[in-house]
């Protein structure tokens, strides 16, 4: 999605808890320009202030907030550690939520109008065996798509969720090749989903096409759901 929003001509501030190889590829590449990263833990609530503070004094005015980070833990609830549960309710959603507060503050004193994408997933609404903190917290982060698209609206700013459904990134090592292949076989597009797939319609939503689209939760999911 950084890649797709960089070659789009937009400017990027974005941040993980470990500089990967990616990272540093894009720090010394030709859009380093619009390309800022800070090493930061979405856990920890306390310095998401100083991160947009930063970001907006590099990036000039808030333009748009997509929340992307997230974690997941698969186990049976009945065995499951509610510190474990806690983590990915944290990150996954007290995180955007946080963000989101800060963010819907610099628009309000903006007056720009402005878009805030939250990355959900398909189990927010359908659920799945062995993620039950995970299914709350993204069904948790399209109830915060929604309210937050009712309270931002009077701004012009717009709050969707995209959810994704199972997609080959790291995070889908959680799944076995016989999930996997269940997954692929009761997808009608015969395939997992890529990050590729989902910057479309990112970037759709974030641009001025989109003005009209508010509190929708949009899947991606190679008809999956249909
Ligand atoms: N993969 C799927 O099948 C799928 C399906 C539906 C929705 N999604 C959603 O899509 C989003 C991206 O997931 P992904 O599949 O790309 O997962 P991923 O490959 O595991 O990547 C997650 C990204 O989030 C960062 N991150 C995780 N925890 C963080 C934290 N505490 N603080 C800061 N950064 C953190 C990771 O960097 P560090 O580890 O370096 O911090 C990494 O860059 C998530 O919200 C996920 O729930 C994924």
């Amino acid at each position: 999605m950084v890649s797709g929003l960089l070659a789009a001509g937009h400017r990027v501030s974005t941040c993980s808890r470990t500089p990967s190889a990616f990272i540093e590829e894009l720090s010394n590449g030709p859009l380093s320009a619009n390309f800022r990263y800070s090493r930061l833990d979405m856990g920890d609530l306390t310095a998401y202030d100083a991160f947009l503070e930063a970001s907006v004094a590099w990036g000039g005015p808030l333009y748009g907030l997509v929340n992307n980070a997230g974690m997941a833990m698969a186990g049976l609830l009945a065995s499951s550690r509610d510190a474990d549960s806690e983590r990915i309710l944290r990150v996954n959603l007290l995180g955007p939520l946080a963000m989101s507060r800060l963010a819907a503050g610099c628009f309000l004193r903006q007056r720009t109008g402005g878009r805030i994408v939250n990355i959900s997933s398909i189990i927010g609404s359908r659920g799945y065996k062995g993620l039950a903190a995970y299914s709350s917290s993204k069904a948790g982060l399209d109830g915060l798509t929604r309210a937050l698209a009712r309270e931002l609206g009077r701004l012009q700013v717009t709050v969707n969720s995209i959810a994704p459904g199972y997609m080959k990134t790291d995070m889908s090592v959680e799944f076995t090749q016989d999930q996997l292949a269940q997954i692929v076989n009761r997808t009608p597009l015969k395939r997992l989903g890529t990050p590729k797939d989902v910057v479309g319609l990112l970037l759709f939503l974030l641009s001025d096409a989109a003005a009209f689209i508010t509190g929708q939760v949009i899947l991606v999911d190679g008809g999956l759901s249909c």
